[in-house]
């Protein structure tokens, strides 16, 4: 665990400034007469966390020579379209716990926390409007679309035990990588052109997207709920069938195959990942996402090769590292 956050303090030095400009402007597109809505927003900057995608749009500007003063709001913009999906990812889960504060809709409720989701989504698209280029709106909404097909297509694929690796990876890389891969685009590119290495960069953030949810799906099944921080064991409760369970499920004879179905689906079970744990042995599942991921990042870490060494392509490096070895 400190080998992980001494990575990410690696992977911010470089845009430390930028960071802070990019913390001013979050506080003030989120600042709010409401004292009902200042009191959400402050509860919800305390999910901010690594804002590793924020720092990703830095540093993808830093490492190409493309930044430009509006990088900082284009940051801000993905941080707040993250936090918005956040808020509604846990609605959507019915989680409690996200960076060991209260979800939104266990603080509040559901109501409230589609509400917020919506403020946060719409004060990202209307600083979007603000700034020179359309390049982030236009990048930005396609992003948000693909981010909601992945999340529908993971609710009607729920109990497929036959998901093959491929739909899995779409559906995964829809709902997380696609964020990533569009804040380093939008770093490489901003405010257009530099097409070429947009690709390079939005292919780095994909692979990089791609192997974060593979590890958070591991640690949903064998993480500890106190060191992660959030609720835990959600995919099982919810029908989620990820990576190290297609990998066992596939490799289980009948018998065992039917006594997983039944872990997901029998009624009134408590703790059905304890339960999944005890049936079967996740480890090698667990062991093929792991190498996957780590198969990802090495294709992420090549996609830099072709930029000059600096500190930010040293941070972007750092990061495919903190994303295996990171633990919370
Ligand atoms: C996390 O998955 C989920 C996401 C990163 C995307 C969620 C997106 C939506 C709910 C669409 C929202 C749309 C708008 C316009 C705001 P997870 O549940 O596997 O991760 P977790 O363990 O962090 O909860
Ligand atoms: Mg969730």
């Amino acid at each position: 665990m400190r080998r992980a956050r001494a990575a990410v303090a690696e992977l911010i030095a470089p845009v430390a400034e930028g960071m802070e400009r990019v913390n001013e402007i979050l506080a003030a597109q989120l600042d709010e007469d409401s004292p009902a809505v200042r009191d959400m927003t402050g509860h919800v900057g305390r999910f901010h966390g690594k804002q590793l995608r924020a720092a990703l749009v830095l540093l993808s500007g830093d490492a190409t020579g493309n930044s430009t003063d509006e990088h900082a709001a284009v940051a801000s913009i993905v941080e707040m379209i993250h936090l918005a999906t956040l808020v509604h990812d846990d609605i959507l889960d019915g989680a409690e716990k996200r960076r060991r504060v209260a979800c939104v809709n266990q603080r509040w409720n559901n109501q409230i926390a589609v509400l917020l989701g919506d403020f946060l989504y719409a004060r990202a698209f209307a600083l979007s409007t603000e700034l020179s280029s359309r390049l982030c709106s236009r990048l930005l909404a396609e992003t948000t679309r693909r981010l909601c097909v992945g999340e529908i297509e993971q609710s009607t694929r729920r109990y497929d035990f036959e998901m093959s690796q491929e739909d899995y990876e779409a559906i995964s890389g829809a709902k997380t990588a696609s964020l990533y891969s569009a804040g380093c685009e939008l770093g490489a590119r901003y405010p257009g052109g530099n097409e070429e290495v947009g690709a390079e960069l939005a292919a780095f953030g994909w692979n990089l997207g791609l192997a974060f949810q593979i590890v958070d799906d591991c640690l949903d099944l064998v993480g500890t709920e106190d060191v992660v921080g959030k609720t835990l064991g959600a995919d099982v409760a919810d029908g989620k069938v990820t990576l190290p369970v297609l990998y066992v499920y596939a490799r289980a004879d009948e018998a065992q195959r039917s006594r997983i179905r039944d872990v997901y689906t029998l009624p009134d079970l408590e703790d059905r990942a304890r339960l999944l744990r005890e049936e079967c042995d996740l480890g090698p599942g667990i062991e093929y996402a792991m190498a996957r991921a780590g198969e990802l990042l090495l294709d992420a870490r090549k996609r830099l090769a072709g930029l000059p060494e600096s500190p930010a392509r040293a941070a972007m490096e750092a990061a495919a590292e903190f994303v295996l070895d990171r633990n919370w």
